[in-house]
């Protein structure tokens, strides 16, 4: 456990300075792990484990494309590959990495097989949090961890294969054996992440879905869709209102921001852009503070996780969200973005 500063705020987080591989793999030197789907985190996790030299084997229902997917992944049927039912049966560690709706679907069939003294593991506060929508309730003999990577399991592989990690959350939610805690710590550093911070699982499932909702992309479409009208209503031309709101967005501004900092932004750039963004940066916090704080409630009420799961379960509903997506797709920003992505490289 390292105290470390963040912006003035003193913060106990966990790094592999202080917790390395070997111990974690010391840790959990008799647990089988089990990885139950092998959608996106379910790869990145389970490969990250399999080559930090864990004993791990994925659970994963057949006649899938994630099935074939696992089996080209070196994963092999009866040996590190199983059905959903036996992978949880012989596993000590249960990664549940299903869908939020497939965590609903199978958690019978889970809960069924597990065994007192299991580590029951999520990467999403999600089922556990809103447990009177999704019904996932653990036994109390079980312990009840989650690890949660701060981005897709694709870069969670990437960055491990490069020597990097992502960032991830950890908490526990049970300690039915007393290890809860460490258990979580080594999974955390098994699965490659970078460093870790503390969490619980409701203040992980809050601020996840107010960020993917927010900032991350539900606010990032809407304020880019503004932008996009107000230049085009005024008279400008797709392609000029495009690379204004989009194209410099993301291949210019985001990856020097990530590099850099927002200061560095703002010091180099034009005086006349920087002083122009510091004056009407304060405008559009306060514009958007109560749209973000609507968010919030709608979080912590549990409507979003009630119409997510409503949704979802709505016959039909894959349809529907394909005609919402063709129409995202077809409007004249994205038109535009997808030529000006053919021409920016060459194609
Ligand atoms: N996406 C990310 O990178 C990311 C990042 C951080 C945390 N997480 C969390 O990690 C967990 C897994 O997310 P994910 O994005 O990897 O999910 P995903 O790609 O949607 O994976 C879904 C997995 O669930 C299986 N599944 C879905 N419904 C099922 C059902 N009814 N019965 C049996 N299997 C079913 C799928 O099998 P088939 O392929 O056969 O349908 C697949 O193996 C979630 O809790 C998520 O919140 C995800």
């Amino acid at each position: 456990m390292a105290k470390i500063n963040f912006g003035g705020v003193e913060e106990t987080v966990v790094t592999r300075d202080e917790y390395p591989l070997a111990k974690a793999q010391e840790t959990l030197k008799d647990e089988v792990i089990a990885v139950i789907g092998y959608g996106v985190q379910g790869p990145g996790q389970a490969l990250n484990m399999r080559d930090n030299g864990f004993n791990v084997i994925v659970g994963q229902r057949q006649d899938s494309a994630s099935w074939e997917k696992a089996k080209q992944d070196g994963w092999v049927e009866g040996e590190t590959l199983f059905s959903i039912e036996e992978a949880v049966e012989r596993g000590t560690i249960i990664c549940n990495l299903l869908s939020d709706a497939g965590q609903i679907a199978v958690w019978p069939t889970i809960k069924e097989r597990l065994k007192p003294g299991n580590t029951l593991y999520f990467s999403h506060g999600f089922g556990i949090t809103f447990k009177e929508q999704t019904n996932i309730i653990p036994p109390a003999d079980v312990d009840v961890v989650l690890v949660a990577p701060k981005g897709s399991g694709t870069s969670l592989r990437r960055l491990f294969l490069e020597g990097g990690g992502l960032n991830s959350s950890f908490a526990v939610f049970q300690d039915a054996t007393g290890k809860a805690y460490e258990k979580a710590v080594a999974m955390g550093i098994g699965v490659g992440s970078g460093y870790l911070f503390e969490t619980d699982f409701k203040k992980e499932v809050y601020s996840d879905l107010t960020g993917e909702r927010g900032v991350l992309m539900g606010a990032l479409a809407g304020i880019i869709e503004a932008q996009y009208q107000v230049l085009r209503q005024r008279g400008h031309s797709p392609s000029e209102a495009f690379n204004e709101t989009v194209e410099e967005l993301t291949q210019s501004l985001v990856p020097l921001v990530g590099e850099n900092g927002m200061d560095w932004m703002f010091s180099n750039c034009s005086v006349t852009a920087q002083r122009g963004a510091l004056d009407w940066k304060g405008k559009f916090r306060e514009a958007t503070l109560p749209v973000l704080n609507d968010l919030y409630d709608s979080v912590a009420s549990g409507k979003e996780a009630e119409r997510t799961i409503q949704r979802g379960s709505t016959p039909g509903y894959r349809a529907e969200l394909e005609a919402e997506l063709k129409e995202v797709r077809e409007s004249e920003l994205w038109q535009t973005g997808a030529t000006v992505r053919k021409l920016r490289s060459g194609r």
